[in-house]
């Protein structure tokens, strides 16, 4: 059987296993709020799903979006996915005389894209004491050559979940300006930090933002994400871009979990993740599979 194939059967059946404790691919499972849920079943019955969508996202959750990450003065795009997000990036803006870095390890589907193009890629060890699990921006520094023309960066990062402080980020973006580099900083799950800083801040001209709705409101099955960046850049992106592939009732959801975020329930969430992981630490101690 080929190796594809073999993949996917092995999700397949995780799906099919109905009593299974499903902790994997960092989602939320906690059940969504009674308002999101009408908000979903009234979206069905007005039949809101024989629209399209507009093509870069209906305009309220693009403005949702800047809102709650206190980027007003950037544009967002409505993606199917962060990953649809990134590919869609790594197609646009990489090429084959170019060089894309990122960390080792680092989320790797957006290796895949880039090198698709014939773009190089080359990773930065940050596994290890030695490295306190993060990049050290002196020795990104020594990676950089005339080609790299953009640096990804996965904050918090997954697998390793270790966050940027801003000491780090203020250098790695004196770095970058000196190169001309442009930022991909995939913030996917940004609301899980107790920390968090948008290289956008500092960076605004340079910066793609990725985030996604999949982990923290748990609706990866939604295909819900979204780039921030400014005008310069969405104007290369935004062309060849159409968020046609996601279904308004979808936006029903996520504007509903956003307008519904006021009231406790993420802060809900937080005790859960918190009891999740006591619980997932505790399995571990006695030796049981997860
Ligand atoms: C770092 C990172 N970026 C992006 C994604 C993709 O998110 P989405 O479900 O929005 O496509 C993931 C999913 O695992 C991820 O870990």
């Amino acid at each position: 059987m080929k190796d594809y194939n073999k993949r996917n059967l092995y999700f397949d059946n995780l799906h099919n296993q109905k009593d299974l404790k499903w902790l994997g691919q960092n989602t939320n499972h906690i059940n969504s709020h009674d308002y999101v849920i009408s908000e979903m079943i009234q979206s069905i019955k007005s039949q809101e799903f024989h629209y399209y969508a507009p093509p870069l996202g209906l305009e309220e959750l693009r403005t949702l979006v800047l809102n709650r990450l206190g980027l007003k003065n950037l544009v967002s795009l409505i993606t199917d996915g962060a990953v649809s997000a990134l590919y869609h990036i790594c197609k646009e803006l990489c090429s084959s005389t170019e060089q894309l870095i990122t960390t080792d390890p680092t989320w790797a589907w957006p290796i895949h894209f880039a090198q698709s193009t014939g773009a190089e890629v080359i990773q930065i060890p940050i596994f290890g004491k030695e490295y306190n699990y993060t990049l050290d921006p002196d020795r990104l520094k020594e990676y950089i050559s005339k080609n790299t023309k953009l640096l990804y960066l996965v904050d918090p990062n997954n697998p390793l979940g270790t966050c940027f402080s801003k000491e780090q980020i203020l250098k790695i973006v004196e770095i970058a300006e000196d190169n001309d580099i442009t930022i991909i900083h995939d913030c996917t799950y940004r609301d899980f930090a107790d920390d968090h800083h948008l290289i956008a801040n500092y960076y605004p001209e340079n910066t793609i933002t990725i985030w996604s709705f999949s982990k923290w409101l748990g609706l990866a099955g939604m295909r819900l994400g979204t780039i921030v960046t400014s005008e310069k850049i969405m104007e290369k992106i935004a062309k060849t871009f159409t968020a046609h592939t996601i279904s308004v009732l979808f936006y029903s959801t996520v504007i509903a979990e956003f307008l519904n975020i006021g009231d406790g329930q993420t802060i809900n969430q937080k005790n859960v993740f918190e009891k999740n992981i006591e619980y997932s630490v505790d399995l571990d101690q006695k030796e049981l599979w997860i």
